[in-house]
């Protein structure tokens, strides 16, 4: 067997070829290269697969939290509320927004927020609270809507790793005052390059979005607001619209690749696998386990030539660059546990069965040897 990777953008980029060359020719011929027909298209098209009603295209998933806490009227100071187990993006995002981030422990069982903490850090400074619907499993929006409602606060959900995913009916991303979608090259529906989106229902919110990914400008080169530059390419948007063609079938892939591997490792007592909430449909951005002696595990795949990758190895709070600047005083300790047991494991659309075998049965072979 080749060497696997965790995740594989070329070989989704070979899955879509065909469509893709043509949309990029269509694009070059088209004599407008940055916020055009195509991006109007793909936001037309990207709030109905999401069931809202504005979509906002912009640079980058990070740049789409930053926009989206600004437009909530995030300022100065203002507390914001999210998980230290996250991409750093999401903090980095807030204090872009000048926000102090504040954050939260996790639910050991499914890596997003843990809600029984929100009300004991909400302040009178407390504004926002930004859920991460991390690896592709939704958090748990029920209970931090109702708490966010009683606070008055507004929910910004980070969706970067999240697309398609439900609870119930609904997708993420329709739940909150506004959502943060990326478009990074590993993620669900990547990009070739940077892209990310904004989404929500307030046309208020939309159009304010809109002034702020273009220097303020509500018609051109007039600032109504102070705003940035953040737009995406045309090239970006008709990629998009090929893989968000073909999403249901990909999203579906991820699905049965993650029940192989549920059932292939369910006879591993040691492993702790991915769990699906009730009522809600993961997915599996990443498929992440958890083991006791994960690096050794780790290493014992790299030498049968299977990447596999740590989503994250540091909390933020831990991390040099926000140890100092951001407000953790509370106990982050399920955070701070899990990051040294949990593994993500190579899971992309183009993964055939004999290779998800290869993998089950390599974990299964260092259960053996090391039990
Ligand atoms: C949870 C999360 N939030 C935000 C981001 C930021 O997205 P981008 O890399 O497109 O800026 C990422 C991507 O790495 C992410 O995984």
């Amino acid at each position: 067997m080749k060497g696997v990777f965790a995740s594989n953008p070329l070989e989704q980029y070979r899955a879509y070829e065909s469509k893709i060359t043509a949309a990029i020719q269509r694009v070059l011929g088209s004599g407008r290269y940055i916020l055009g027909d195509e991006c109007v298209a793909f936001e037309n098209e990207f709030a109905d697969y999401i069931g809202v009603s504005h979509a906002i295209s912009v640079g980058s998933g990070t740049d789409a939290l930053h926009l989206a806490l600004r437009a909530c009227g995030i300022d100065q100071g203002d507390e914001v509320i999210t998980p230290s187990h996250t991409a750093v993006a999401t903090v980095a995002a807030i204090q872009m927004a000048g926000g102090m981030p504040v954050l939260i422990d996790i639910d050991a069982s499914n890596y997003t927020m843990n809600p029984i903490h929100l009300k004991e850090l909400i302040t009178e400074r407390t504004k926002a609270i930004v859920p991460v619907h991390l690896y592709g499993h939704p958090s748990n929006m029920e209970v931090i809507l109702k708490i966010a409602a009683d606070h008055k606060l507004k929910v910004i959900e980070d969706c970067a790793q999240a697309h398609g995913a439900m609870i119930g009916s609904g997708m993420v991303g329709s739940f909150g005052d506004m959502a943060a979608f990326s478009f990074y090259p590993t993620k669900n529906i990547g990009a070739l390059g940077d892209a990310g989106m904004i989404v929500c229902n307030d046309s208020e919110l939309a159009g304010i979005a809109k002034m702020l990914r273009q220097y303020g400008w509500k018609q051109r080169n007039r600032s109504e607001i102070p705003g940035w530059n953040s737009r995406m390419d045309e090239l970006q948007a008709a990629i998009l619209h090929c893989k968000l063609g073909g999403y249901s079938k990909d999203l579906q892939r991820r699905r049965s690749i993650a029940a192989i591997y549920d059932s292939e490792l369910a006879q591993c007592d040691r492993i702790i696998r991915p769990v699906e909430r009730k009522g809600t449909t993961h997915c599996y951005h990443q498929y992440v386990i958890r083991h006791p002696q994960r690096d050794e595990l780790q290493e014992y795949l790299k030498a049968a030539g299977i990447q596999t990758l740590i989503h994250y190895p540091h909390p933020v709070h831990l991390q040099p660059a926000f140890k100092k600047s951001i407000n953790c005083k509370h106990d982050l300790s399920v955070t701070e546990r899990i990051c040294s047991e949990i593994l993500s494991l190579p899971i992309y659309p183009e993964l055939g069965d004999e290779t998800i075998q290869f993998v089950s049965e390599k974990i299964l072979e260092f259960e053996k040897e090391n039990r």
